[in-house]
């Protein structure tokens, strides 16, 4: 008790400046230490040859990571991507790594309708089936904006266009059967009190705060998407799920921030989020 304390009133009291930053730095490793004992990891080593998976995101961060993982399993995969050129670059670094000559990049943006309808018109004009369609790719932005469809940017991104590619390509799902959806969401979804049907835009809203109301809003409509989707292709042979991958640093928040906070932001996620390996194990498994 006495020790107990003894270390409790070190804590708090004031001390040299060195010392709280000895302090942050064993809390920071104890952190580091929980999501190392307490994380799974997918040790899968499942072969998926023949499957066919399209994700989304797969130039960066978590999609790219379970992407990689997927290919050296040998699944045949389509990266469906904003950035192409970037991505063929990753492409043919994973290629040749994992001897998978099946991965093809696709253009896809989420936030217009048409490049969601031209995608998968692309994609079933050479492809009958699809195994996994994996729903990853997600944005964050400061300000407001609209589409040129008339929806909130970040709505249309991560969720929107979710629904309307899932929509479009359950037919092909159930005939595919056993086939899965999964969709990355996150934990801050938490943060979403409320969904106001009829101002799905945000133009009454009136917080102003562009980042978490609308990102927790665009995944709280895509986790209830999930749920009664799992629930009405019950018995179809096409399961659903929604995934909260944890904390990894990715530019899809950094980009919000002002570069001081960005990179504070960055240091410490640098210092506790998972690693690229720790990723796949939500997203890869099976
Ligand atoms: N990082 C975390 O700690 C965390 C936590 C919880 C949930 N998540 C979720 O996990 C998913 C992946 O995030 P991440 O951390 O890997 O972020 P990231 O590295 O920024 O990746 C986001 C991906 O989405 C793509 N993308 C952005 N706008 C798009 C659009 N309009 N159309 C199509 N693709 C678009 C990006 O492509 P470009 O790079 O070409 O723009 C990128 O490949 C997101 O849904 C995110 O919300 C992340």
């Amino acid at each position: 008790m006495a020790i107990l304390s003894m270390i409790l009133s070190n804590l708090f009291w004031p001390l040299p400046i060195t010392m709280y930053i000895v302090e942050t730095g064993c809390i920071l490793l104890l952190v580091k230490l929980l999501i190392r004992l307490t994380n799974g990891v997918c040790s899968s080593t499942n072969r998926l040859d023949g499957k066919v998976v399209i994700i989304t995101g797969s130039s960066s961060g978590i999609g790219l990571e379970v992407m990689r993982n997927l290919a050296f399993r040998g699944a045949k995969i389509y990266m469906a991507v904003p950035d192409v050129d970037n991505a063929k670059v990753l492409r043919d670094g994973t290629s040749a790594e994992s001897g998978n000559a099946q991965i093809f990049v696709k253009y896809i943006d989420l936030t217009s309708l048409k490049s969601v309808r031209d995608f998968v018109e692309e994609f079933l004009s050479v492809e009958s089936r699809l195994d996994v369609l994996i729903n990853n790719a997600g944005m964050a932005a400061i300000k407001k904006s609209l589409t040129s469809d008339g929806l909130e940017t970040q709505m249309a991104c991560n969720y929107f266009g979710h629904f309307l590619l899932t929509r479009i390509l359950l037919d092909t799902m159930k005939k595919s059967a056993p086939s899965r959806i999964i969709s990355t969401s996150s934990m801050l979804h938490w943060t979403c009190r409320r969904i106001n049907l009829s101002d799905l835009n945000f133009k009454k809203s009136s917080s102003g705060n562009g980042i978490m109301e609308i990102y927790a809003t665009s995944k709280t409509c895509l986790i209830l998407f999930t749920r009664e989707l799992a629930k009405r292709l019950h018995g179809t042979g096409v399961e659903a799920y929604s995934v909260h991958p944890g904390a990894i640093t990715s530019t899809a928040f950094l980009n919000c921030f002002p570069w001081y906070f960005r990179t504070f932001v960055w240091a410490l996620t640098m210092m506790v989020s998972k690693t690229g390996i720790e990723i796949i194990s939500l997203t890869a498994g099976g």
